[in-house]
């Protein structure tokens, strides 16, 4: 078998670990052939592809990004060729001409969506869910995710003693567009007073409250963790944002981080490299067994699959109930709301 490996959207932590696990297995254990794609799916129209071996696959475990490129760019709706309406038809027929008998796409939500629409197509796909996000629907976790909330949650750490010091309100951005998963975890793991999450809205004024209350109880610093999704007024960056309501209204001075990059850049966690060998090493498998058309998902301690049809235009996000949100609101953290202090 000749398998060929793409990488899609924004890079993460563990996607050269999980490249080495697809690619060293077939290599090693099941003897096929593996090239790597360039530059997401815009590679494989353009054929630009290189052969990996197993020594091209070493020194690449605990390598931060991916060695392949990667892109955004989506194939079925931006113009990536001359001729425009017969994308699916090129792509196909570059899929073709390299000879390939799969193709694996790591990637996050818009990489499932385009995996399911060329597995549709008749392209044999497997799929591996990456994103620091943590919110493909179908499996418990992404790689990324836990190297994402150790660096978020190390920032925390830090921002805690200088707060402290200067009696302030630290402010502190970290990634999540749709859903808070970084935000709820790193907030928890790093003592967060205030934890904001898109999945939950806020009431800035219950925010305001929370913050002079605590420091009332003799509690004069506050660390607020917000997820870069959450509401704000039209135009109005979230950290910054809430940073101003809270000092105009609590008059206590206030500062703002945002984390942005420094949360998917850099070597993975071990967890996440283990998760990525095992993810990559089980869609390795599928693909021996000719079992297509399948996402690589995390299910309790397990890895297992589940269709991509059934992935496609899903998120998973934050739901009521949550038990680290019931559990932090029975501690007295505030998500937004006063109803729990
Ligand atoms: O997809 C993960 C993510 O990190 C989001 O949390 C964030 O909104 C986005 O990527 C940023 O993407 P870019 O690197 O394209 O600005």
């Amino acid at each position: 078998m000749r398998i060929g490996i793409l990488t899609s959207g924004g890079d993460c932590p563990g996607i050269n670990a999980t490249i080495r696990g697809v690619g060293k297995t077939a290599i090693m254990h099941y003897g096929m052939e593996v090239i790597g794609i360039h530059s997401g799916f815009k590679g494989i129209l353009y054929k630009d592809v290189e052969p990996f071996t197993e020594r091209s696959l070493s020194g690449i475990l605990n390598l931060g990004g991916t060695i392949l490129g990667t892109s955004r760019d989506k194939p079925f709706r931006k113009k990536l060729t001359a001729n425009e309406d017969n994308v699916r038809e090129e792509l196909l027929k570059a899929y073709n001409e390299l000879g390939l008998d799969c193709v694996v796409c790591i990637g996050g939500n818009g990489t499932m969506k385009t995996a399911n629409v060329i597995s549709e197509m008749g392209m044999n796909v497997i799929a591996v869910p990456k994103t620091i996000d943590n919110d493909i629907w179908g499996t418990d976790i992404t790689f990324g995710f836990d190297t994402a909330v150790n660096i978020a949650t190390e920032a925390i750490d830090r921002l805690h003693s200088t707060a402290s010091s200067h009696k302030r309100v630290m402010v502190i951005e970290v990634m999540g567009h749709h859903a808070g998963w970084i935000a709820l975890h790193a907030g928890m793991a790093g003592g967060g007073d205030v934890i904001l999450v898109p999945e939950l809205g806020y009431n800035i004024d219950d925010v305001n409250d929370f913050i002079l209350l605590r420091a009332a109880r003799k509690k004069p610093y506050s660390i607020v963790v917000v997820a870069e999704g959450i509401e704000t007024p039209e135009g109005k960056k979230p950290a910054e944002y809430i940073a101003k309501m809270i000092k105009k209204s609590t008059g206590i001075d206030t500062r703002e981080t945002v984390l942005g990059h420094i949360q998917r850049g850099g070597n993975p966690s071990p967890f996440d490299r283990i998760l990525s060998t095992r993810l990559g090493s089980h869609a390795t498998e599928l693909i021996s067994k000719g079992d297509f058309g399948k996402m690589v998902c995390v299910k309790g301690s397990q890895i297992s699959s589940i269709p991509l049809k059934d992935v496609a235009n899903k998120l998973k996000l934050i739901e009521p109930g949550n038990d680290l949100i019931e559990y932090g609101k029975q501690m007295g953290i505030c998500f937004g709301h006063l109803e729990n202090i």
